[in-house]
């Protein structure tokens, strides 16, 4: 356990270094990396984050996405469930407020909400990634415990779960627990993975 920590200090401290203007570049080469693909073409409901705490920017994606006429969605807390995401829809136009932890959410409207099964895919942020797919997230276990339905059926179902980074928090081999839900793929500025 103290392992992970460690590792999760010293890989945020190394995000967070990152200049503006590298963190744009990274944006761009990301966009870049994403929009051929053939997950993201063929998916119509689509969640995604806020860039925090140095994490890569997929800001320039979500306009793609409101241009090429694709749901995009932002995960919130949920208001009851300790430690697990509801996924509401993010629009130019969505209100937001600030969660427990300080980063913006939109305001919850609970009849707009999207499972996490019915999603087609899900770009979300990580602290630090091996390439057979292993993630090591913030240390709430959110995502963990929001797709812990799909450990049930090997990856069976639901929606594809990628990984987005910078290329510089890609480790050897990831200190890994039975409740960590693998990813489906990374897509980092430089490369991709699985
Ligand atoms: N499916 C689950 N059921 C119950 N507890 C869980 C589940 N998944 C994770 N947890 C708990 O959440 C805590 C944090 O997990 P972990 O360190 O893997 O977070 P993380 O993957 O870094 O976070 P996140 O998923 O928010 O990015 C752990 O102490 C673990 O016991
Ligand atoms: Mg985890």
């Amino acid at each position: 356990m103290n392992q992970r920590k460690t590792l999760r200090q010293k890989i945020r401290t190394l995000r967070r270094s990152l200049t503006p203007r590298q963190q744009q570049q990274a944006a761009d080469r990301l966009l870049a990396n994403i929009r051929n693909r053939a997950d993201f073409r063929r998916a119509k409901n689509i969640a995604m984050y806020l860039p925090n705490d140095g994490e890569i920017n997929p800001e320039p994606l979500i306009q793609l996405c409101w241009t090429l006429g694709k749901h995009v969605y932002l995960p919130v807390l949920h208001p009851v469930l300790h430690n697990r995401l509801w996924f509401v829809p993010y629009t130019p136009k969505t209100k937001m407020i600030k969660n427990i932890y300080g980063i913006q959410e939109p305001t919850l409207i609970p009849h707009q909400r999207r499972t996490a099964w019915s999603l087609d895919l899900v770009l979300l942020p990580l602290v630090a990634f091996d390439e057979r797919g292993n993630r090591m997230g913030m240390g709430g276990g959110y995502y963990d415990r929001t797709f812990s339905f799909k450990a049930l059926r090997k990856g069976l179902t639901g929606p594809k779960l990628i990984g987005l980074a910078h290329e510089i928090q890609k480790v050897g081999e990831l200190p890994i627990e039975n409740w960590d839900i693998p990813l489906t793929s990374i897509i980092t500025d430089t490369k991709s993975y699985l």
